[in-house]
C-alpha cells in the first residue's frame, strides 16, 4: 500500500519518479504528490485522485532539480485531499517526508509536538513522523553538521511504534536523501552517479538492475555518488547488491486494454516458467531448488500449515486438498491475519508455508515471523524475487509468473495453484504416491499451457454471456471439492472489481442457507468438473432451477449436462483432477472482467484496493 520513490542524481529528478510512480501506482491511487529540489529551494505539489492529475500539474510547472521524493496513496488516516496527500512538510518547513505504514503511537506524538509549538495540517499518522523529526533536528544543533539531519531522522524512529517505509528530505541538506524502514518495504537502486528509493523493484528498473534491500530498523543515507546503511541504533550495516534479472517490457500494457486482461492472456507462459526445469521424468516427480529441507527431513513433517491472504489463501485452499490427496500428508489453511494472534498450539514437527505474490504482504508477513518466533520450519511460494518474505523464509519456490500489475490477481493465482500442485506432487513421491500415478500427473502439468490456451478461446462467447448478467446486484459462485475455493475466488474477483455483491460457497452447504436469496435476481454460477461428485452438483443446480435462479454453469467438457437444465454453459478442456482448478479459473476470470467492463468499472485499480497490501 502506498507507493514511495526517492531519487538523487543528476537527471531531472520529477520526470525519473513521476515515471516510477507510475509503475507503482497499483499500491494506492487516491492521491500522490512530490518534492523536488528545482534549484530556488523546494517546491512541494500534491494532487487528489490517480497520478495523471499529478503529472499534468508537474507538465505545467517544468520542474528541474535533480533531489526529490514522491508518493502515491492508499488512505488509512484521514479523508483523500490534498492535505493528507504526501509529501508532508514540517512545521518550520525544513523537513519533508513520505510515508507508507502505519504509525500506532502518532496520537501521543501528535500531543507531544503540539505543546512543542508543532502545528499539523493534516490528519495523518505520517505528519506527526514528519515533525517528530523536525523537533529533533531543531534539538541536534550541537551535533556535527554533517551527521545531524541523519541523527534526527535515527532518534525519531526510536520513537516510533508501528510500521514504516519512508523517504526524507531536508531543506539545509540539499545533496542528502535519507530512507528507512520497518514493516514496509524499501529498496535502494543504486546507479552510476544516482541512486533511487523505492517501495519495489519494479519502480526503478528503468534506471538500474543494481539493488540492495533495506531489512527492518535499517536507514540508508544517500547522496549522488554513495550510500550508506545504519541501523536505527547507529551501527553500520554491510550491504550487499543484488541484480535484478527483470525484463521491463513484461510490465508494459502493450496492445491490452488493461493489466488484467493481458495477465489472463500471459497464463500458458506464466505456467510454462513456473515448470521450466522443475521436473524428473525419470523419477516422475517435481523438483524444488530453494526448499533448504533434504528429502528425509521433509519425510519427518506430520502437518503442514498454510498461512496467506485474499486470492493467494484461496490457493492455500486448493493446496489443501491437493496435498491431503496426494501426498496424505494433513493440511491447514489460516488467515495469516487471524493466526498471527491466535496462539494456536501446533507440532514440532508442522511446516509452516506462506503464500504471497508480493512477498509484502504485512498480514503474511507478521504471520510468518509468528511462526518462526516459536520455531518452526517456515517456506515461501512467492512471485517476486528479493520481497521481504522470500527473504525471511528458511526457503521457497518462487512462482516466476512474472509482473502482475492488476490489483485483481489472476496469472498469480493459477501459477501459485500449478506451484501446490507440484508440492503435492513432490511430497506425495517421498512418500506413496506411484511411480505410475507420478507419470500421469507429470503429463497433466506439462500438457497444461495448451489446454489452457484452448480455454481462453472462449474469449469472445464468455463476453457476450457477462453482457447478459452485468445487470444484476448479487450472485453465487457454488462448487464441491476442488471447485469450493474456485467458488470463492470468482466471487471474490467480481465483487473487488465489479463491485456485485458475490458469495462463494460448498455448493451442498447452499441449502443450509444461502438459498434463501435465490431468485430471479441473484444468478449462480456454477463449477462442476466430472468425477464421483458431479451427480450431486446436478443435483444442487436442480435445486437453483427450481426456485427460479438463473445458471451459468462452468464446466469440463465431459460432464453431461441435460439439455436445457442451465441457462448458459461454458465449458473447458477435459483434463487430469490435480490441473482442474487451474482451468476451470480461466472463465472465472474472464466473466468477472467482462462483467466489469460492462458496468464501466476502471478494472486494473477497483475502488479502495491497493495491489500490495503492507499495512494491518
Ligand atoms: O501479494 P499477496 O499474494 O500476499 O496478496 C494477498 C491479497 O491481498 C491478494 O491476493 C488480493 O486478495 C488480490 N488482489 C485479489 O485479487
Amino acid at each position: 500500500m502506498c507507493g514511495i520513490v526517492g531519487y538523487i542524481g543528476r537527471e531531472r529528478a520529477g520526470s525519473i519518479m513521476l515515471d516510477g510512480l507510475k509503475r507503482l501506482e497499483y499500491r494506492g491511487y487516491d492521491s500522490s504528490g512530490m518534492v523536488v529540489n528545482a534549484g530556488k529551494g523546494l517546491e512541494l505539489i500534491k494532487r487528489t485522485g490517480r497520478v495523471k492529475e499529478l503529472e499534468d500539474a508537474l507538465d505545467e510547472l517544468q520542474l528541474g532539480g535533480n533531489l526529490g521524493i514522491s508518493h502515491t496513496r492508499w488512505a488509512t488516516h484521514g479523508d483523500v485531499t490534498e492535505a493528507n496527500a504526501h509529501p508532508h512538510q514540517s512545521t518550520d518547513g525544513k523537513i519533508y517526508l513520505v510515508h507508507n505504514g502505519v504509525i500506532e503511537n502518532y496520537i501521543g506524538m501528535k500531543n507531544f509536538l503540539i505543546e512543542k509549538g508543532y502545528s499539523f495540517k493534516s490528519e495523518t499518522d505520517s505528519e506527526a513522523l514528519c515533525n517528530l523529526i523536525a523537533y529533533h533536528y531543531g534539538k541536534e544543533e550541537e551535533t556535527t553538521a554533517k551527521n545531524r539531519f541523519l541523527e534526527a531522522v535515527r532518534k525519531s524512529l526510536r520513537h516510533v511504534e508501528g510500521t514504516y517505509g519512508i523517504a526524507v528530505i531536508c531543506d539545509d541538506y540539499p545533496d542528502e536523501l535519507i530512507g528507512a524502514r520497518k514493516g514496509s518495504p524499501l529498496i535502494i537502486g543504486i546507479g552510476k552517479g544516482e541512486n533511487i528509493l523505492a517501495s519495489d523493484v519494479n519502480a526503478i528498473t528503468h534506471c538500474t538492475q543494481n539493488v540492495v534491500y533495506l531489512n527492518d530498523n535499517e536507514v540508508v543515507h544517500l547522496t549522488n555518488n554513495d550510500f550508506s546503511i545504519s541501523t536505527v541504533s547507529s551501527k553500520s550495516v554491510e550491504a550487499v547488491i543484488h541484480q535484478v534479472d527483470w525484463d521491463t517490457s513484461e510490465a508494459e500494457l502493450g496492445d491490452y486494454d488493461h493489466y488484467m486482461l493481458k495477465e489472463i492472456h500471459e497464463q500458458p507462459n506464466a505456467l510454462k516458467n513456473g515448470m521450466r526445469g522443475r521436473f524428473s521424468d525419470d523419477k516422475s516427480t517435481a523438483v524444488f531448488g530453494g526448499l533448504n529441507l533434504n528429502p528425509q527431513e521433509l519425510r519427518q513433517i506430520d502437518r503442514i500449515l498454510f498461512i496467506a491472504c485474499g486470492t493467494a489463501w484461496h490457493a492455500c485452499l486448493i493446496a489443501e486438498y491437493l496435498i491431503e490427496r496426494f501426498a496424505r500428508i494433513p493440511v491447514e489453511v489460516e488467515y495469516a491475519s487471524e493466526f498471527r494472534y491466535r496462539n494456536a498450539p501446533l507440532d514440532k514437527n508442522t511446516l509452516v508455508i506462506a503464500i504471497s505474490q508480493s512477498g509484502e504482504t504485512i498480514d503474511t508477513l507478521g504471520a510468518l515471523r509468528e511462526a518462526k518466533r516459536k520455531g518452526y520450519r517456515t517456506l515461501s511460494i512467492n512471485n517476486s524475487v528479493g520481497s521481504t518474505i522470500a527473504r525471511e523464509c528458511d526457503g521457497g519456490i518462487y512462482q516466476h509468473a512474472g509482473p502482475e500489475i492488476g490489483v485483481a490477481s489472476t496469472k498469480a493465482f493459477t501459477s501459485q495453484l500449478l506451484i501446490c500442485g507440484m508440492l503435492a506432487l513432490y511430497l506425495g513421491r517421498l512418500r506413496d504416491l506411484s511411480y505410475g500415478d507420478g507419470v500421469d500427473i507429470v503429463k497433466a502439468f506439462k500438457e497444461l499451457p495448451e489446454l489452457v490456451q484452448e480455454a481462453l478461446k472462449q474469449t469472445a462467447q464468455i463476453e457476450a454471456i457477462a453482457k447478459k448478467y452485468a445487470k444484476y446486484e448479487d450472485c453465487l459462485f457454488l462448487g464441491r471439492q476442488l471447485m469450493f475455493p474456485i467458488a470463492l475466488e470468482g466471487a471474490l474477483k467480481l465483487k473487488e472489481i465489479s463491485y456485485i455483491h458475490a458469495e462463494g460457497y460448498p455448493a451442498a452447504e447452499m441449502k443450509h442457507g444461502p438459498i434463501a436469496l435465490i431468485s430471479e435476481d441473484c444468478p449462480s454460477v456454477f463449477l462442476a468438473t466430472s468425477g464421483e461428485i458431479f451427480h450431486k452438483s446436478l443435483a444442487n443446480v436442480q435445486e437453483v432451477k427450481a426456485r427460479k435462479g438463473k445458471v451459468i454453469c462452468i464446466a469440463t467438457a465431459d460432464c453431461e449436462i441435460p439439455d436445457g437444465l442451465v441457462d448458459d454453459i461454458i465449458l473447458v478442456p477435459e483434463c487430469h483432477e490435480i490441473v482442474k482448478p487451474i482451468l476451470m479459473s480461466i472463465p472465472v476470470q474472464l466473466l468477472s472482467y467482462y462483467v466489469a467492463l460492462e458496468r464501466e468499472c476502471d478494472v486494473d485499480k477497483p475502488r479502495n484496493l491497493a495491489k500490495s497490501v503492507t499495512v494491518e
